[in-house]
């Protein structure tokens, strides 16, 4: 297993689309490993692979949250969400958007359908922050991001704060 470097915006790549999955095997489950391993140490509740540089479509999510609460990873790999009813407002964080926490409506409860690692098909609903993270996730499988649902004077606010981020790393490397 490795650790892989998460992509932070603007980085360009976070608006590529991911692709569908073809192939199931070795090379997948591989990825998945790596995917988990990334998310556990960051630490985070959820991660797309087009986080890592990798356009296709896949993300994972566990929102167990710790020691009294088995780790409960779940694997999406083609997700579809099917069903959307209510909503709910979250304060969203995002791998990509270190030290970024913002308000962000969506859907109450997601009934979604995708693949596991295997390649098996499944369908689940989801409440709460499961449904949440399933949706913030499956968002950046389609390149649109947290930032995308905010109004203007926090987008602006945001992209202003990643961007001074971005070149202030840039100039640290
Ligand atoms: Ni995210």
């Amino acid at each position: 297993m490795a650790i892989r470097r998460i992509l932070h915006y603007p980085d360009k790549r976070l608006r590529d689309p991911g692709q569908p999955v073809t192939e199931f095997g070795p090379a997948l489950e591989k990825l998945v490993e790596d995917m988990a391993e990334t998310m556990y140490a960051a630490p985070g509740v959820g991660l797309a692979a087009t986080q890592i540089g990798e356009p296709i479509r896949l993300f994972i999510v566990d929102v167990a949250t710790g020691d009294d609460d088995p780790s409960d990873l779940k694997v999406f790999v083609n997700p579809e969400i099917v069903k959307k009813v209510g909503t709910q407002c979250w304060e969203e964080g995002c791998l990509s958007f270190p030290g970024v926490h913002e308000e962000v409506e969506r859907a109450e409860v997601v009934t979604v359908r995708a693949q596991n690692e295997k390649g098996e098909h499944f369908e689940l609903e989801a409440d709460g922050l499961l449904a949440v993270a399933i949706q913030h996730e499956n968002d950046h499988l389609d390149g649109k991001l947290m930032i995308d649902h905010l109004g203007l004077i926090r987008r602006r606010l945001v992209h202003r704060a990643m961007s001074k981020r971005a070149a202030s790393d840039a100039a640290a490397e």
